[in-house]
């Protein structure tokens, strides 16, 4: 059953350049036809808001979509955990053509209730993340640029569905979202910074790039190494730093978030991450 979108249009649609990547030597940055397409579907968005309209992609773009698809799903059935791939098993997602992000939407929605909704570019942290509490998570509709798709320093519709939306089929994670956006509502609301980065890290090195044991193996949970080629290789090369996950492990790092990750945290296991974010449900609260 759909959701009625009409509460999103208090939301701002907040459109943004996330001018931080023409600081990088990404193409994607500096490609000025590359810059305007991306800008059109993002106009088209913001037109629609709170409606998701349905977009017309390229030749091209969908090109671009089965290539990194079809390397992702088979890098994801050998190294990808287990409520990912079950996830996935769900969804469907076709191989050869960008899936409309209002009928994964839908598809979400008649199964756990979450809702996908467009953006323009990268959220205010706080922003981001307290709109999991209602069940919506925001969603670039652009894709990364074609001359090269294994890596893309800013979110796009490929990291959104291959990466992210999986694990919005179960419903303990998406009972996650929702209670790690309320805490971060709540800092927000209370002015309280150091919690809404505490809660920002705890996001990026789980929900992002996390690694899990399961079996005695480390497997990906991540969207950030779940959606993107570069990453997922990253994140289990031997040669790159993994250290067990904990609050206090991530509590005084930064984030660098145009950069290829130098470090993955592994949790112990998929319910270690549901309480870690219970205990920074209730720090928030307190
Ligand atoms: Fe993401």
């Amino acid at each position: 059953m759909r959701r009625d979108r009409t509460f999103l249009a208090s939301t701002p649609f907040t459109r943004s350049d996330y001018a931080s990547i023409v600081q990088t030597t990404y193409p994607g940055a500096h490609d000025g036809d590359y810059r305007s397409r991306v800008k059109a579907l993002v106009a088209q968005a913001e037109a629609s808001w709170p409606a998701c309209p349905r977009f017309s992609y390229t030749e091209q773009e969908h090109g671009n979509w089965s290539l990194v698809s079809q390397i992702l799903i088979l890098l994801q059935d050998r190294y990808s955990c287990a409520p990912f791939l079950h996830g996935r098993e769900l969804l469907q997602l076709s191989l050869d053509t960008i899936p409309q992000l209002d009928d994964v939407s839908a598809r979400m929605e008649s199964i756990t209730g979450f809702m996908l909704a467009p953006v323009g570019g990268l959220l205010d942290k706080g922003e981001f993340l307290a709109m999991l509490a209602q069940k919506v998570m925001r969603c670039t509709p652009y894709i990364r640029h074609p001359s090269y798709p294994f890596f893309t320093p800013e979110p796009d519709i490929i990291h959104e569905l291959r990466g992210h939306a999986p694990m919005f089929l179960h419903p303990e994670f998406v009972e996650m979202s929702v209670r790690i956006g309320r805490a971060a509502g709540r800092a927000v609301e209370t002015g309280d910074q150091k919690m809404l980065d505490l809660i920002g890290l705890f996001y990026w090195y789980t929900v992002e790039y996390g690694l899990v044991k399961q079996d005695g193996e480390v497997k990906i949970f991540g969207a950030g190494n779940n959606g993107g080629i570069q990453d997922l290789l990253r994140s289990i090369d031997p040669t790159i730093e993994h250290r067990p996950f904990s609050l206090d492990a991530v509590r005084d790092l930064s984030i660098d978030y145009d950069a290829p990750q130098d470090l993955f945290f592994v949790a112990e296991s998929f319910e270690q991450v549901l309480d870690y974010a219970d205990q920074l449900v209730t720090a928030a609260h307190a």
